[in-house]
């Protein structure tokens, strides 16, 4: 169903609420779509060290990496690429696209505001993880990328990052600073000066200059960034885009799924899929007979707990199925984490059963 599912698209977003496998589950899904002859890169965001280890990611290139299946007994007719998302990294990137020359650039990267302001837009994650996307979307040097989504406390923030950037550069504050005799001018005047210059003093550092330096190349800029954002956020709704959203079997993440999928649809956003991971099911079959009393004892006990979990994720998968329709795929709790590429493996093989 996943492969039907994933047919003709370029791009596959895993969204979902923190902490339900959308890392495993993207990394998974690009590894089934390379197997299937596809040349796949998966973006993942903040991997576990061991798996980021696993698929030979241990630096940050920003750029993807040719994963070695090979070692692990697994045939590919297509490629896995793999990368982790460096957000500073990126959102410089973009900048160095933008400026006009050398010199801005070079302003603007050594700029102490612009490097609190990129750690604060990078650090949330979202934009740039969909402008990333945006760029390896132009290169076409991937028949498919899978974005991993950040663990964020809501799916949500995700969907508006592009126009949560466009309003900072197109809102009141930023061109009330950059018209010239506006509120900017004042705030760069007289008065203020003299607190400036006395910070200057206290702190060593020219926060006027700063400030006005960053504004100044940041202002030629306004335009590039605006129709960046705005093309980066058509990527979302393109008909070659498909989001996969990702769920445990439990209540939070069920309602936050529903949620999510709701917001999607109203905004025009191509919804591919739900995908239950973690799904806990019912242990069957007899107890071998020779455990001994105080062994059979502790072992039904937990058998208890595990078929009670595996009622409380069935109703779950209930709900979801009522308000989703049937999920495209379902993956079991499993034994282990899943963090090397054998883990991935398994996943895989729960993903692409049908
Ligand atoms: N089916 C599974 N069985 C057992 N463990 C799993 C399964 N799927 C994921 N895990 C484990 O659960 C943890 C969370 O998975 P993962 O990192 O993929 O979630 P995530 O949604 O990306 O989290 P975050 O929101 O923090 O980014 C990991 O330790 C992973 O190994
Ligand atoms: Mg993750």
């Amino acid at each position: 169903m996943l492969t039907s599912l994933l047919a003709g698209k370029r791009i596959v977003i895993c969204a979902g609420s923190g902490g339900v496998g959308k890392t495993t589950t993207a990394a998974a899904v690009a590894m089934g779509m390379a197997e299937r002859g596809l040349r796949v890169a998966v973006v993942t965001i903040d991997p576990a060290r061991r798996l980021a280890n696993s698929l030979g990611l241990q630096e940050l290139g920003n750029e993807p990496r040719l994963v070695d299946l090979t070692p692990h007994g697994i045939e590919a007719r297509g490629e896995l690429w793999a990368m982790m998302l460096d957000a500073k990294r990126t959102f410089d990137e973009l900048i160095e696209r933008l400026a006009p020359d050398e010199r801005t650039r070079d302003e603007v990267l050594a700029n102490r505001i612009y490097q609190q302001l990129s750690s604060a837009v990078a650090g949330s994650q979202e934009f740039t993880a969909i402008a990333k996307l945006y760029e390896l979307d132009q290169d076409r040097r991937f028949d498919l990328l899978v974005l991993d989504t950040p663990p964020s406390r809501n799916a949500l923030d995700f969907l508006d990052a592009p126009d949560r950037l466009t309003r900072f550069f197109q809102g009141r504050a930023l061109r009330l600073f950059l018209r010239p005799a506006g509120f900017g001018g004042k705030i760069l005047g007289r008065g203020t000066g003299v607190v400036f210059s006395v910070l200057q003093r206290v702190t060593g550092v020219d926060l006027l200059r700063d400030l006005s330096v960053f504004f100044r190349s940041l202002g030629g800029m306004v335009d590039g960034f605006t129709d960046r954002a705005r093309r980066v956020g058509a990527l979302l709704e393109d008909p070659a885009t498909t989001f996969l959203i990702v769920t445990a079997p439990r209540h939070d993440p069920v309602e936050e799924a529903i949620f999510f999928h709701r917001k999607l649809r109203a905004a025009g956003m191509p919804f591919g899929g739900l995908v239950v991971n973690r799904l806990h099911v019912a242990p069957h079959g007899p107890l071998p007979p020779d455990l001994g009393a105080a062994l059979t004892a502790r072992v039904e006990a937990a058998l208890e707990d595990l078929s009670a979990l595996a009622e409380r994720d069935a109703a779950n998968v209930e709900r979801l199925r009522a308000a989703l329709g049937d999920p495209a795929a379902v993956v079991p709790e499993l034994d282990d984490d899943v963090h090397d590429v054998q883990g991935l493996a398994l996943v895989r093989e729960h993903l692409f059963a049908d």
